[in-house]
């Protein structure tokens, strides 16, 4: 390999050091070389556009090799006047971002990692059922795709049997009257390599575990984005109402007993028993239903 591309040894087992550290699982077979166990499906802008179907000329898509964080560098872009409908993805993030600042873990090729951003003419004050409203998308587009299982947890984690399949982090920019955008960035696991599964601190799947016939990796980005349109158009005309129902069907903690972290607040134990127009969630800890609009379920200790 070094004589093949003139580098140095050294400069070989940097490289491929490095491609351990990108969560690459690489198996080396000693005295013959080194081998991937199986070929990455690369990012395809063509077959990406082609699979969103009828509304692909509404996404400006960007397709990068490798950024910190697809939301960070799409929200400097929104400041700078980035279209409507822009989206970002990236084979490997070298610094994702998690909600509540913990961080996202994908390997190359191992999920996807986009995000896409959303203008709307209303402020931000309207926009608090937005990542429900991503979730149901994320729900519907994995479900086609023929992942069974799939529910969500409030606020919008995907789950495949209570193990977290796809996290969304949303981030808003604008006036609480309006204009405003949103980066809406999505993280889904496909196929997870142990280095990347032990850097993660909570109970996760991927698509490969759960589907005997994964789906192609650009076509479930498209469908991705083909059902995000979708429910942004709806949520745009109606807001979160026209999803509620829906959403309420894929929440995998209906009238369950949870406890509730607050930021900042204390924690709270209740009964689930809706989610309101907003998309706060209702919680009765036996006074009747109240409305939490930020938060964590944890079922550690619930009832
Ligand atoms: C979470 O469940 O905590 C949200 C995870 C969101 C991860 C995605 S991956 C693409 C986009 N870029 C980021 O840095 N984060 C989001």
């Amino acid at each position: 390999m070094a004589r093949l591309l003139d580098v140095s040894r050294t400069g070989i087992w940097q490289a491929l050091q490095d491609l351990d550290e990108s969560g690459l699982s690489l198996q080396r077979i000693r005295g013959r070389g080194y081998r991937l166990p199986r070929g990455i499906q690369w990012l395809n802008r063509e077959r990406i556009l082609s699979a969103i179907g009828t509304n692909a000329n509404r996404i400006d898509l960007m397709l990068a090799d490798s950024v910190e964080s697809t939301n960070s560098m799409l929200l400097q872009n929104t400041a700078l006047g980035a279209p409507h409908g822009s989206c970002l993805a990236s084979e490997l993030q070298t610094r994702g971002r998690g909600r509540r600042g913990r961080s996202w873990h994908t390997g190359l090729g191992g999920g996807l990692a986009f995000s896409l951003l959303w203008r709307f003419n209303q402020g931000v004050a309207s926009l608090s059922g937005l990542s429900l409203a991503a979730g149901v998308a994320v729900a519907r587009a994995l479900r086609e795709a023929g992942v069974s299982d799939v529910s969500l947890k409030w606020p919008n984690d995907v789950l495949h049997r209570h193990h977290k399949l796809a996290g969304i982090l949303i981030e808003l920019q604008g006036d609480m009257l309006g204009p405003s955008a949103a980066v809406i960035g999505i993280g889904l696991n496909l196929k997870l390599s142990d280095r990347t599964r032990s850097a993660i601190d909570q109970a996760v799947t991927d698509v490969h575990s759960i589907c005997k016939a994964p789906p192609d990796r650009n076509l479930l980005q498209g469908r991705l984005l083909a059902h995000l349109i979708e429910v942004l158009d709806l949520f745009s005309e109606s807001g979160f109402s026209a999803l509620r129902e829906e959403w309420r069907q894929l929440h995998a903690y209906h009238g369950k007993t949870v406890r509730l972290l607050q930021p900042n607040g204390p924690v709270v134990e209740g009964r689930i028993v809706d989610v309101s127009d907003d998309g706060s969630l209702l919680l009765d800890s036996g006074s009747g239903p109240r409305r939490i609009a930020n938060g964590e379920i944890s079922l550690r200790g619930a009832a």
